[in-house]
């Protein structure tokens, strides 16, 4: 059975803290006078927390930014408008536990002709018990996990995401790509093909457990992902993995009465805002320090090793296939990203 780092959010939530008093080596990299004038940023989930800071930071540093979002249409990109004092913000709908939105958001992307430099993959839940999705998969693993590979998938092969094997007119710029994890995967298990992609009850604790190890299981792809991208030391695209650390954010909406209030206290006391860890984020997202690079996996500011699961190549490659046979049993418009491993 699948096991994930922590079973209790309090616990989870109080070695975050202690996370905050590390040293940020990277932390004066990033200068407000960077810039990103004409790039084009895509970012999920990003009417809330996290994703509502990096819209307004990336906006404010001249990007025009592509908000995905299930909800606040258009209020969120309102307001990120109003703090960027940028116009260059649209929001378009997007609802990861929903398989058909994401082709029908893509779709669009394709149509509009549009070509995205920097891709943050932000939105994510974690859920006090199981639920189902019209595609029968479980919501935790399916936004949290598949949905991600799926709306990459469609990215790259529209060529909306630039890279090599599907370039537009030749063109080639080089883009990135950044998975928003948690450092909490560290530990997790390896990958249960027991139990992948199957409808499986979970309550609180094992609900926190899925959430870290869903993470690792997204670090593992990505890091394939990144391996078959970037064959034969030529770099197409810049794949990489950050923990943003302990954020004041709505991440336990949906958590029990009283816990959620336990959480909120925690996190409104003792956690970072969702505009200062977002610094670390857009520093991986534009920084020419990461030009020419891939896979690498920042802990805010830090730079770190994931887990050492996360680079196995048998274990890439294991998930490479179960994923990709799990994703076209329940989706039809299932594409073939064509890249031997
Ligand atoms: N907060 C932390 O301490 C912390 C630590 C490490 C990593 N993270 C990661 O940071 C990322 C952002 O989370 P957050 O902390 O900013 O929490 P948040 O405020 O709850 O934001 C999560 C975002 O994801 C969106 N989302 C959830 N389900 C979705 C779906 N089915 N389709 C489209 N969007 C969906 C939410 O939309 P709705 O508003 O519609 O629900 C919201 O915009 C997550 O990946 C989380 O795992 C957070």
């Amino acid at each position: 059975m699948a096991k994930g780092r922590f079973d209790n959010p309090i616990v989870a939530a109080m070695a975050g803290f202690f996370d905050l008093f590390r040293k940020q080596n990277l932390s004066d990299r990033l200068k407000d006078t960077d810039r990103i004038d004409g790039k084009t940023c895509l970012v999920t989930g990003a009417n809330s927390g996290l994703g509502f800071a990096l819209a307004v930071d990336l906006a404010k540093r001249g990007g025009h930014v592509i908000m995905a979002c299930r909800r606040a249409i258009p209020e969120a990109g309102e307001k990120v408008k109003m703090l960027s004092k940028s116009e260059m913000v649209e929001m378009k709908y997007l609802d990861l536990s929903n398989i058909e939105t994401i082709h029908s958001f893509c779709d669009e992307l394709k149509r509009e002709n549009r070509s995205i430099d920097i891709c943050i993959l932000n939105a994510g839940v974690a859920l006090p018990k199981a639920r189902k999705t019209s595609s029968g998969l479980e919501e935790l693993f399916l936004v949290n996990y598949l949905s991600n590979v799926i709306l990459t998938s469609r990215l790259l092969s529209d060529g909306t995401i630039a890279n090599d094997m599907f370039a537009k007119n030749g063109t080639v710029t080089k883009p990135r790509i950044l998975f928003i994890s948690s450092d909490s995967h560290q530990g997790s298990s390896y990958v249960d093909y027991d139990e992948f992609g199957k409808y499986i009850d979970y309550g609180v604790s094992k609900g926190m457990e899925y959430y870290s190890y869903y993470k690792l299981v997204a670090n593992t792809y990505f890091t394939e992902l990144s391996r078959r991208i970037n064959q034969n030391n030529i770099f197409d695209v810049g794949i990489h993995v950050i923990c943003p650390g302990p954020v004041n954010t709505n991440i336990v909406k949906e958590a029990p009465w009283l816990l959620r209030k336990i959480l909120r206290g925690i996190f409104y006391i003792i956690f970072k805002s969702p505009g200062s860890a977002a610094k670390a984020v857009v520093y991986m997202a534009i920084s020419k320090d990461y030009n020419g690079k891939t896979n690498e996996y920042l802990h805010m500011f830090n730079n770190k090793r994931m887990d050492s699961k996360v680079y196995e190549e048998k274990e890439g490659s294991k998930l490479w296939e179960e994923t990709h046979k799990l994703w076209k049993s329940v989706d039809e418009k299932f594409v073939s990203l064509i890249m031997s491993g």
